[in-house]
């Protein structure tokens, strides 16, 4: 079981009462865990496995703001905001197991430990503030150093093993074409920073792929 810093602020035994409720759940890869636009009842806890965070862009196109993996939560925001209504989809890039919070817990959680709020705060004011450097670097930056931004990225998030994703996931990541990704990892792997095979990115030279992110 892991621990989930959300969680982190209960002493052990009701953190173990909460799991004890909670709704398993396990998803298949390519499986929507939830659409844009659905009503939000439930955030999720992930136990293993990765999903991505997708959002439809004004012209059709899919662009995935975020993937997340073990540890992490998704779900929260329409749970804090009774109003509002899954602001991305939410697909598993593998076999996902997580853990199911009902909204109702949440709000229990939230008035027995101010902690808890602080950490849903904390995570929040992360997305903005990645949102803002994302804009920046949308209007700003070239493609290619958002693709070697985001490799770099992925290679933490990925604990340093190969990135299971697929151009079109990168493109998605970066704000560009899956063309733009293509090139941009046949250069990446010309200087030796990745390695490129079916479905996976693996970071060789760090190094290397530092000075591709400008
Ligand atoms: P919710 O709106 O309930 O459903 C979609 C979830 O995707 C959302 O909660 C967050 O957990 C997650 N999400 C939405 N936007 C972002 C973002 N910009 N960065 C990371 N995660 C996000």
């Amino acid at each position: 079981m892991l621990d989930w810093p959300l969680l982190a602020p209960l002493p052990e035994p009701q953190r173990r009462d909460v799991l004890r409720v909670c709704r398993r759940r396990r998803f298949a890869r390519r499986e929507v865990i939830f659409h844009e636009g659905d009503p939000g009842d439930c955030v999720h806890l992930v136990e293993r496995g990765r999903v991505a965070v997708r959002v439809t862009t004004p012209l059709g196109d899919v662009a995935t703001l975020t993937v997340l993996g073990p540890g992490d939560t998704f779900g929260e925001l329409s749970v804090l905001d009774a109003e509002a209504v899954r602001s991305a989809t939410v697909v598993a890039l593998e076999h996902t197991e997580t853990w199911v919070l009902h909204s109702d817990q949440v709000h229990r959680l939230r008035a027995a430990y101010p902690a808890v709020d602080d950490l849903l705060l904390g995570l929040v004011s992360g997305y903005v503030r990645r949102l803002t450097d994302h804009l920046l670097e949308a209007l700003y930056l070239a493609a290619d150093i958002r693709v070697a931004r985001r490799i770099r990225a992925l290679d933490i998030a990925y604990g340093g093993g190969a990135i299971k994703l697929t151009q079109d996931d990168l493109a998605g990541l970066a704000g560009t074409s899956r063309a733009t990704v293509n090139r941009v990892l046949g250069e990446l792997v010309e200087a030796g920073a990745v390695r490129v095979s079916r479905g996976r990115v693996s970071v060789t030279d760090r190094t290397a792929l530092g000075r591709a992110a400008g």
